[in-house]
């Protein structure tokens, strides 16, 4: 008789607390300790390059006045229960159409959207093995967390290196697996593009699910890159949120009627969480109407990235890839990083340091994010602080 106590771990003498006191203590001793800013006065004046609030929306008079309208806070049930409103039907159909897909479906937040509806998607059951999933190394964390959660064979290509993935896609050709390849197509830490024309002909290729994440391009290019290109021919999940350039909260999936109708009967980030307030949804619908009438306001915010870019590199800091919005200032470790935020706090200039895991080791960086709002003289104040780092 084999006694199963043998083969359980020894009784950890230590606390709870104890444990998670030792984890809290290893992130410092690594500079990957991580604290609240201080909270941020709306009426504070600091230049603000943190903000993810790209079109400079979110306090825009249009989305206040169409939030106080609302008749409710709260939407009070599931959208399969009590929480449905004729403006999410609205909405939907209207991303489907301007995302050039069948259909849309609103989820309450864009971690909530990757994280449960790429899971539902990847049910081992349903697809009956455990799908394969080529992801780029550097996809958000909500996405990894979809991966986890379906328990589906994880194969990451190097970023945004379409040679590594088509040699990879091809290794698995024979295996009968179901497979999705999945990407960002603006990159939140880093500001580079994925190559959409080379990623639609290998998901047709390769008969891959394409789950593209437009987070960051949602907005800032019209209503996202995935536009671009021909997806009809291919199964394509397009997640994009309201959080960021629409200056609200919550996200979208635009994809197939079938897709759409598979996750309202069997996503749990859908079925069991209470739908968006109404104020919120009327909020990112109006952002959504206004972004054909900012294209000029888009063309200024390239351009002042475009030239942000280039004098950080003629000062020798490393941008990365970036070709957005999003530029990395590349220092490569957490001291150096974090010594540079607060030299920056100092002359009331805001950036975002990022460190592990959100990034690489050794790839630490201040995230700066332009922003509508951003003057030239914005970017000349930041280009001369950045000077004395
Ligand atoms: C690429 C990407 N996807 C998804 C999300 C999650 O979106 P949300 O903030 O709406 O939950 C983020 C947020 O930072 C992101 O950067």
């Amino acid at each position: 008789m084999v006694d199963e106590k043998e083969f359980l771990p020894a009784r950890d003498s230590m606390s709870f607390d104890e444990l998670y006191s030792r984890a809290l203590s290893s992130l410092k001793e690594k500079n990957m300790y991580r604290i609240l800013p201080p909270p941020l006065e709306m009426s504070n004046p600091v230049l603000d390059f943190s903000t993810n609030d790209y079109l400079n929306l979110s306090s825009h008079p249009a989305l206040l006045q169409v939030a106080g309208k609302s008749l409710c806070m709260g939407s009070t049930g599931s959208r399969l229960l009590s929480g449905n409103r004729p403006i999410f039907e609205r909405f939907e159909e209207r991303i489907a159409q301007d995302k050039k897909c069948e259909a849309a479906l609103i989820f309450c937040s864009g971690f909530q959207a990757n994280c449960s509806a790429l899971s539902t998607l990847c049910d081992k059951k349903v697809l009956k093995s455990q799908p394969i999933l080529f992801f780029d190394k550097y996809a958000h964390s909500s996405l990894y967390q979809a991966a986890f959660l379906a328990q589906a064979h994880l194969v990451r290509f190097r970023h945004n290196d379409m040679q590594d993935l088509e040699k990879l896609l091809a290794r698995y050709e024979s295996d009968p697996r179901k497979k999705c390849i999945v990407t960002e197509t603006v990159f939140g830490m880093d500001g580079d593009v994925a190559p959409l024309e080379t990623l639609v002909s290998f998901a047709k290729k390769f008969e891959a699910l394409l789950y593209l994440d437009e987070a960051h391009a949602t907005g800032v290019f019209g209503y996202g890159l995935s536009k671009r290109v021909d997806l009809s021919s291919i199964p394509h999940v397009v997640m994009g949120t309201f959080s960021k350039a629409l200056g609200a909260f919550g996200a979208y999936i635009a994809t197939s009627s079938i897709i759409k109708e598979f996750l309202v009967n069997t996503c749990p980030g859908f079925i069991f969480s209470t739908a968006l307030p109404p104020p919120l949804i009327a909020a990112a619908y109006q952002a959504w109407e206004m972004i054909p009438q900012l294209a000029l306001e888009r063309e200024m915010l390239m351009q002042h990235a475009s030239y942000l870019r280039t004098r950080l590199q003629e000062l020798g800091f490393n941008t990365g890839s970036s070709s957005t919005h999003i530029i990395p200032i590349i220092l490569g470790s957490e001291m150096r990083t974090l010594s540079a935020k607060e030299k920056l706090a100092k002359e009331n200039i805001i950036v975002s340091a990022i460190r592990p895991p959100s990034v690489p080791p050794g790839s630490s960086r201040l995230r700066i994010a332009l922003t509508t709002k951003h003057t030239q003289e914005d970017i000349e104040t930041l280009i001369t602080a950045i000077k004395t780092l």
